[in-house]
């Protein structure tokens, strides 16, 4: 076996490969600052005002990375989330902003309620419990106005039952044939997303997101999810988080051969970069590995925030 291990042969048997172009970089775009704002818990990543989005992603598409998707933090929030489909919202002004200076960047929208409600719950809520088909024509409606700015990929996050169909019923009906759907089909209810709750201010009034996010005990569950969003009219399909998650990756990746993301979330990302901080691991070799053994369980794609730095690293 060691034959082929020599430097010069290991490249001509590698089986899985890493390039700039299987990562999504995910923007964070703060309508209430007029500079750019590290986020404590995630050293290196920062909150970007809206007029400073294009240069932020002019920036990473001379690294190589040609896709974006956008998280807003809205100027207001109310119970049923208004600020997520207003027309002049923070996310549809971003889209607008970075088509207007870079056309060839994919644009990819977060499609989900919790950042623009007031109790932070990915539905709307009544006596305390998230409504599924309610929330429905609001993703519906959320998603054509992010189309309309020019996304050209709409990302479902919310784990409610039948979003894919609402939006996808949607968005043909006003003409939006083209834009394409990428679910978050099997997202767990996972403590891997704490970070992240501080970078979009959408943490949760009250309870927690067990009633729509899946329980991380399941696998095959996670493969209905799939099977369900494909046949609503999925066009890529996502596990989230990635690292714990690689079997569910493999398991759907071997059952349906889908174009496969996989979210390398905020809470893998800070570990690694606590780490790195303290001196104990090797931050970028670590990030590298991490990445690439996302792509060996078989993801296509892979939403990271280390898509900078690894651009840099793969050079
Ligand atoms: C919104 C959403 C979340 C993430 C992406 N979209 C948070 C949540 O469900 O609580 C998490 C991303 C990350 O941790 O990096 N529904």
């Amino acid at each position: 076996m060691r034959r082929l291990r020599k430097d010069s042969l290991r490249p001509l048997v590698r089986e899985s490969r890493l390039s700039v172009e299987d990562l999504i970089m995910p923007v964070f775009v703060d309508e209430n600052i007029s500079a750019k704002k590290e986020i404590p818990s995630m050293p290196g990543y920062y909150r970007i005002p809206l007029g400073g989005v294009a240069e932020e992603v002019g920036r990473a598409m001379e690294k190589g990375i040609k896709a974006f998707i956008l998280f807003g933090i809205p100027s207001y929030k109310d119970e049923v989330g208004s600020s997520a489909f207003d027309k002049n919202g923070v996310v549809q002004k971003a889209v607008r902003e970075i088509k207007a200076e870079h056309s060839d960047a994919v644009v990819v929208t977060d499609v989900c309620l919790c950042e623009y409600t007031t109790h932070g719950h990915c539905g709307v809520v009544r006596d305390g419990i998230i409504l599924n088909d309610e929330t429905l024509p609001i993703l519906g409606k959320t998603a054509v106005s992010h189309a309309e700015a020019g996304a050209d990929i709409v990302a479902p996050s919310g784990m409610m039952d039948g979003m894919v169909k609402a939006i996808r019923n949607a968005l043909d009906a006003e003409g939006f044939q083209d834009v394409a759907i990428m679910s978050y089909s099997a997202k767990y209810a996972s403590s891997f997303y704490g970070p992240f709750r501080e970078a979009a201010e959408s943490g949760y009034a009250f309870g927690d997101r067990r009633s729509y996010q899946m329980d991380f005990h399941n696998s095959s569950e996670a493969l209905r999810e799939v099977e369900l969003d494909i046949r609503e009219g999925a066009d890529i399909v996502m596990v989230k988080p990635a690292l714990s998650y690689l079997d569910v990756i493999r398991k759907v990746k071997d059952k349906f051969g889908y174009p496969t993301a996989a979210y390398n979330v905020s809470g893998e990302y800070s570990m690694v970069k606590a780490a790195g901080k303290m001196g104990w691991l090797d931050e970028k070799q670590i990030a590298y590995e991490i990445l690439v053994s996302i792509k060996r369980a078989g993801a296509d794609l892979i939403i990271t925030y280390h898509a900078m730095e690894i651009a840099d690293f793969l050079g």
